[in-house]
């Protein structure tokens, strides 16, 4: 039996971290085998990009050519052998990261889309939708407009994108953790019936 790939995207404090590793517990405890895995990643091409967020500002085209890199390889590597083996992969950020947040720093879908063409759509994604400013006071507890104007950006995309893509579901994530952790799981419990023999 083949297993699914299931990804979970949102802006920065929008809770989809959380959510990947309860939605992987849940897996777990129902007896299904799931990996956790995440972007950027911990492979070479992933440390890269952490380090260069922290130290270097990136060309947008540095940027999405780097998180494509990063994402091809953990794909090649990681996802796709674990869904072959049968496995539930719940992936806390992937390609529809590069489509918002390298389009909310100003590249075209078009050459995104390109650049990730190597990247296959997860069977599905939970984007968790919060406000900027919501997101950004998880965050860090108080706002700060430049990252709220760039996450308000994002957030645009994410739900442009979901408008036009399949097997995308849109969460409100602005209730309590349980609310939302709620209608995660009901989610997860249907995806899982898509596993078939
Ligand atoms: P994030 O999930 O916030 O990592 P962590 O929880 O370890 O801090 O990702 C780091 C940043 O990278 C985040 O601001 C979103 C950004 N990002 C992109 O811009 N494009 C991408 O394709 C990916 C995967 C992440």
């Amino acid at each position: 039996m083949k297993g699914i790939h299931i990804a979970f995207e949102g802006i920065d404090g929008s809770g989809k971290s959380l959510m990947a590793r309860m939605a992987h517990e849940h897996l777990g405890s129902c007896g299904l085998p799931s990996l956790l895995t995440f972007e950027p990643t911990k492979g070479p091409i992933g440390a890269i990009i952490r380090d260069s967020l922290d130290n270097v500002l990136l060309q947008p085209g540095t940027e999405a050519l780097l998180f494509a890199a990063d994402r091809i390889q953990h794909q090649a590597e990681v996802i796709d052998p674990a869904v072959e083996r049968g496995e539930i992969v719940v992936s806390d950020r992937y390609l529809m990261s590069s489509l918002a947040y390298q389009q909310a720093r100003g590249l075209s879908l078009e050459s995104l889309r390109s650049v990730n063409r190597w990247a296959r759509e997860p069977d599905l994604t939970f984007l968790m939708d919060v406000p900027a400013e919501t997101g950004v006071s998880r965050l860090n507890g108080s706002d700060n407009f430049e990252n709220i104007e760039f996450l308000s950006k994002v957030r645009d995309r994410y739900l442009e994108l979901a408008d036009s893509m399949e097997n995308v579901v849109i969460i409100d994530a602005t209730p309590s953790i349980d609310d939302v952790w709620d209608s995660v799981r009901s989610g997860i419990d249907d995806a899982v019936k898509m596993l078939k023999p």
